[in-house]
């Protein structure tokens, strides 16, 4: 009996080693993943999957929000640099204001993978996971010109306003310029009108930090001072945080009725919130952005750079000094008809997270 259980016990022991071996060659490496801000639902969602998927490989994650702050994304940063980690993921909040921290990186030899936001103004920023965002632009304005009719030759004229993301965000310009480079021709030929002459990037558009309340302010003014006497038809908004306050201003101002119906609105990320949105009408499409893909993006650039592979890139940005070597997701179209498919089906969602689903 003694016997059996000091074999049993050396098996053990044996076994315990074996697997501590395996997990320790496995995480030797720590990722550095810096988010920018807690309050809008898709960085929660990012932060969690890259860090699931990080560690199901075997990689230590340090995982950091910044509150929308990017000097305080830079001392998180900073540390990591300090702490000795082995890549940098950086989603940014203002992409033109990290050059010094890289430098560190440089220094350090510490690679840096950034993360849906394009880091510009620096030589360092090795790689670059995102989505098409340009294409999501694209989807938004071909979506109002079908939704309209206006390939089949309507002419209107339908009133439309337009709205653009933070300044900082190097997407904020690709999902504009997608969108315009679709809707620009109409309102040339005054088959949309935006009553306020408010089209330009960013200066007149922008919502700073992507605040909901920002785009709700700017809603009501807007409101009050073009459309007091007639509805607006369109409203061009570039993502869900700020179609949430869109659609806030237009139900206060009584838009909801027959008489007063909601315009087209458009949306990116399928936030839960606007997901209910679209179930209620109050919000026509969303654009559903699989941030499980960009994780695994993340996983598979950092697996290729760490073994001194080929990192596999589809697509190259521009960031005002190098061409940054990079990987497009795919985005896909949401609107009422395919929401449950695309978001509960696929288990990115459950039923009961999404208000008003059923
Ligand atoms: C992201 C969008 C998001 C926005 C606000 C952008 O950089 O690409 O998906 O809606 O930031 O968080």
């Amino acid at each position: 009996m003694a016997k059996k259980s000091i074999v049993l016990l050396l098996v053990l022991v044996m076994l315990t080693s074996v697997f501590a071996g395996c997990s320790a060659a496995k995480s030797g490496k720590t990722v550095g993943v810096t988010m920018p801000t807690k309050s809008l639902q898709r960085w929660n969602e990012d932060g969690a999957n890259v860090k699931a998927a990080l560690e199901a490989k075997g990689y230590k994650v340090d995982l950091q929000y910044a509150d929308n702050k990017q000097d305080v994304q830079n001392t998180q940063i900073e540390n990591q640099i300090t702490q000795g980690v082995d890549v940098l993921v950086i989603a940014s909040i203002d992409g033109g204001a990290l050059g010094g921290v890289l430098e560190q990186a440089k220094k350090a030899k510490i690679p840096v993978i950034a993360y849906d936001r394009l880091i510009t103004n620096t030589d360092k920023c090795d790689y670059y996971a995102t989505f098409d965002n340009y294409g999501v632009g694209k989807m938004q304005g071909e979506f109002i010109v079908s939704e309209l009719g206006l390939d089949k030759g309507e002419k209107g004229p339908f009133s439309m306003e337009c709205f653009g993301g933070d300044p900082g965000d190097n997407n904020a310009g690709l999902f504009n310029k997608g969108a315009m480079d679709v809707l620009q021709q109409y309102i040339d030929s005054g088959v949309l009108v935006v009553k306020s002459a408010q089209t330009k990037f960013p200066d007149q558009i922008a919502i700073t930090n992507w605040e909901s309340k920002g785009a709700q302010d700017r809603m009501d003014n807007l409101l009050t001072a073009y459309y007091a006497d007639e509805n607006i038809d369109v409203v061009l908004s570039p993502n869900d945080s700020l179609a949430q306050g869109i659609v806030a201003s237009l139900k206060s101002a009584g838009y909801g009725s027959s008489s007063k119906p909601f315009p087209v609105l458009t949306g990116q990320d399928c936030d839960k919130i606007n997901v209910g949105q679209i179930i209620r009408g109050e919000q026509s499409m969303s654009i559903f952005k699989d941030t499980r893909d960009l994780a695994d993006q993340v996983i598979v650039m950092t697996n290729a750079i760490l073994a001194g592979e080929e990192v596999p890139t589809n697509a190259s940005y521009d960031n005002g000094v190098i061409e940054v070597p990079s990987y497009n997701c795919e985005i896909k179209f949401a609107n009422k008809d395919n929401w449950k498919s695309l978001l509960v089906d696929s288990e990115y969602y459950e039923l009961a997270d999404i208000p008003d689903a059923k």
